[in-house]
This record gives C-alpha cells, structure tokens and sequence, in this order.
C-alpha cells in the first residue's frame, strides 16, 4: 500500500464497520486507565482562577467567530494569570466526572468522552508564573511546574521547523496525547477519532482568545522528536499531536 493510501484509509470509517471490530480492553474487563496525568510527586503546583470567578472572556459568540484568524505575530506584554487560567479551562476544563469516574466531560467533545490529552505550557511571559515548561491539571483546575527550559525561545522555535514566531510567544500550549486512553476503548478505531478530538480542542483555543484580545496560530507543522524531548515525553505512550502559541493582539491586529 502507497503511503498516500494509507494516509486516507486512516481517514475512513471502515474500522467502525460490522466485522471489523476488534475487542477492546474495556470489553475485556481491564480496568480503566486515570482520566488524566497526576502531578508528578512533589512538584511545584499553581492554583488557577476557577471559572466561577473569571471577569475575561465575554464577548458574543458570534463576535468570536466573525474575528477569529490565525496570528502570527503577538504584543510584547504578558498574559494575566485569569487569561491563561481562561484559556486552560475553556480549552480542557472539567465540568463534571460521569460515569462512576469512568469518564469527564469538557468544554469541548471527545469521542466515547475519553479525553486522551495533556496540555503543556511553554510559558515565557504569564504573570507571576516562572519561564519554563508546565503542565495542567484538569480534575483540579491546577498547573504543576516541570521544570526551567534554558534557551526556551530557540528551543521552541526549533521544535516548530523554525517557525520564529512561536518562539516568540509568551505561551505556547502544546497538547500531547496518551493514545491508550481512547485505545482502551476503541483499540484501532482510536486514532481517527483522536485527530478529530484535537480539532476541538485548539478551535475553542482559537475563539477563547477573540474573547481577551489575543491570538492564537494552529502548529501541526513541527518536529516529532525534538517537541517529544522539548516536552520531556516518552514519544510512545505520550507524544506532542498539536501545538499553538498565544500572546496579546499585536497592535496592528486591534
Ligand atoms: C491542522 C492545522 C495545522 C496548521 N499548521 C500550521 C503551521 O504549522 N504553521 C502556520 O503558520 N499555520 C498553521 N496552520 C494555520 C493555517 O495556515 C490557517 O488556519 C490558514 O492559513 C487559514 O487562516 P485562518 O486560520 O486565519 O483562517 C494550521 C492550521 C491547522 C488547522
């Protein structure tokens, strides 16, 4: 089979056809796997504003879409810690546990609500966060820190094909995924449905930042091993799928 073939029967729904599906591991019975990543013990974690208290981010929808366009270059300020914590939650927020803890649901969709993603953050300019590379907590609407990134603009850059203005960014979500969160549900009908899950994920990333005036570009243009190394993934059982730098309008974008 062509490379080009292969490409597209990924696209297609055979998989989920009468015959063509395969037993699971949750129809095995093997208990499910976390909803999410813990914080790595005894690492450093930062409280979040909890949407109940957000005062960014309400503008009319329809206004969100009408503006919404890929940017490519950012302000020099910094984002506020309720712009990020906005962003985090409109992008993965939890809203309820189901299920008997099987499962979360979001502020987007997920096939089988098995939200396969971790979002990380490669932060140079967020008010009162340290540079470096974090991680979300999403049952607990929380960041934990992972560690200082020296040479965090290059690095980035670097990760993104030379792709300057991410770099330049003074945060850059990065959303990796644990494929075997949908595999335990789906097996090889997963990674379809992966794809499309993430779609969700930047989209509302994109309309969330029209709400505090700033701007986001989709990067599916980017280095496998070195984003996996950048954010210290295992490139197996976790690996960087999408990322997307975010930063204040640029005034000539207002
Ligand atoms: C899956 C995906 C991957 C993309 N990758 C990149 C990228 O690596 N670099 C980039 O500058 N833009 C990237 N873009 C942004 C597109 O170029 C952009 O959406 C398109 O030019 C239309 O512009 P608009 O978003 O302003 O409507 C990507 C968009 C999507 C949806």
């Amino acid at each position: 089979m062509s490379t080009l073939e292969t490409g597209r029967n990924f696209l297609k729904a055979v998989l989920w056809q009468e015959g063509g599906r395969e037993t699971s591991d949750q129809q095995r019975g093997v208990p499910h796997p976390p909803l999410a990543l813990p914080a790595p013990e005894g690492s450093q974690t930062v409280e979040l504003i909890p949407p109940e208290r957000f005062t960014v981010g309400d503008i009319p929808l329809r206004q969100a879409i009408e503006q919404r366009r890929s940017r490519r270059r950012f302000a020099e300020g910094a984002l506020s810690l309720e712009e990020l914590s906005f962003l985090l939650w409109a992008t993965q927020g939890v809203q309820r546990v189901v299920r008997d803890g099987l499962a979360t649901l979001r502020t987007v969709p997920s096939a089988g609500a098995r939200h396969p993603f971790e979002t990380y953050l490669l932060v140079q300019r967020v008010q009162g966060l340290d540079a470096g590379l974090y991680r979300y907590i999403p049952l607990e609407h929380k960041l934990c820190f992972l560690a200082e990134i020296p040479h965090l603009a290059e690095k980035v850059t670097e990760a993104c094909l030379g792709q300057e203005f991410v770099g330049q960014a003074p945060v850059v979500f990065a959303w990796a995924v644990v494929p075997y969160r949908t595999e335990w549900r789906y097996a090889s009908r997963s990674h379809k449905v992966i794809a499309i899950d993430v779609g969700h994920v930047c989209q509302n990333l994109y309309l969330a930042c029209e709400g505090i005036h700033a701007g986001t570009c989709a990067i599916g243009a980017y280095h496998q091993e070195k984003a996996d190394a950048l954010l210290q993934l295992d490139g197996d059982e976790e690996f960087a799928v999408y990322l997307a730098p975010v930063g204040k309008l640029h005034p000539a974008d207002r």
